[in-house]
């Protein structure tokens, strides 16, 4: 694996490839980071990640001082799972000058779920993105389910401003016991992380619901955040949305439950897409 820590050193590098398939993270790389680069492997005939812990998308109050970075142990599973290129530019690579060119998406997707309780995240990850794919200029790139609505707006970025890019999505990786794999498990103590299950559990009920008839969604998403709530989670939102836009269901539309809730200190997100 090369790594490159500029742009010039990019470019040379990717000088002769005919079709890059690109993944960005934020390191602190698990199973989840590892099957979307096995995936990039399939779609081109070079794969790249990129490392990058990016400050816009992180409000002042939360983890971006203390968000796990572990590079050798990110290079060695990056390796061993042969990826090609590694880019990894420090900020003032990435940012030279205040990134104050920023791209807002579109409010209906970004202003609801994830968007309502971490207002300018979305702004923060697809300015980012929008930089990653200038710099790496894919023809693919691969991003996990479980940030199911980052996923939706990277598509619909992509579709509006007529990238070039094919975006493919990879169904979340989860441990045995169900709990979708994230670098954020990592700050879970071990009692936590032995409850952290509950909330894909909690999905699996209401879909489960949905799927046997229930349609009072307000009363199966209320009910799932009380139970939630006097296990000692406080959630942000437990919702089932329809998968073409995330706005509220009707009957009919294709289903994915969302939530999103702390343990502790810990947020928490997760989804589950509700088959017919
Ligand atoms: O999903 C992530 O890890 C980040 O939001 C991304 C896409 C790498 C942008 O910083």
């Amino acid at each position: 694996m090369q790594i490159a820590r500029t742009l010039p050193e990019l470019r040379q590098l990717l000088a002769r490839s005919n079709r890059i398939a690109f993944v960005p993270t934020m390191g602190n790389l698990h199973e989840g980071h590892l099957s979307l680069l096995r995936k990039a492997r399939t779609l081109g005939d070079v794969s790249v990640a990129s490392i990058f812990v990016n400050r816009l998308q992180f409000q002042p109050h939360e983890d971006f001082d203390t968000y796990p970075r572990t590079w050798e142990q990110d290079c060695e599973q990056l390796r061993a799972v042969g990826c090609d290129v590694l880019f990894a530019p420090d900020e003032n690579t990435l940012y030279p000058e205040p990134q104050t060119f920023k791209l807002h998406p579109d409010a209906r997707l970004a202003n609801t779920l994830e968007g309502q309780f971490r207002p300018g995240f979305f702004t923060g990850v697809c300015t980012v993105v929008m930089k990653l794919f200038a710099c790496v200029q894919p023809q693919a790139t691969v991003f996990g389910m479980k940030d199911y609505q980052q996923l939706m707006i990277i598509r619909h970025m992509v579709r509006q401003f007529a990238l070039p890019i094919e975006v493919v999505g990879v169904p979340t990786a989860r441990a045995d016991d169900g709990l979708a794999l994230s670098s954020r498990n990592g700050y879970l103590t071990p009692g936590e992380r032995a409850q952290a299950p509950e909330l894909y559990a909690a999905l699996r009920k209401v879909a489960d619901a949905v799927r046997r008839g229930a349609q009072d969604f307000d009363a199966l998403e209320l009910r799932a955040a009380a139970e939630l709530g006097a296990r000692g989670w406080k959630p942000d939102y437990i919702a089932i949305r329809r998968r073409s836009d995330l706005q509220a269901a009707h009957g009919g539309d294709a289903l994915v439950v969302l939530a999103a809730a702390r343990l502790g200190n810990t947020r928490l997100i997760d989804n589950l897409e509700i088959d017919g």
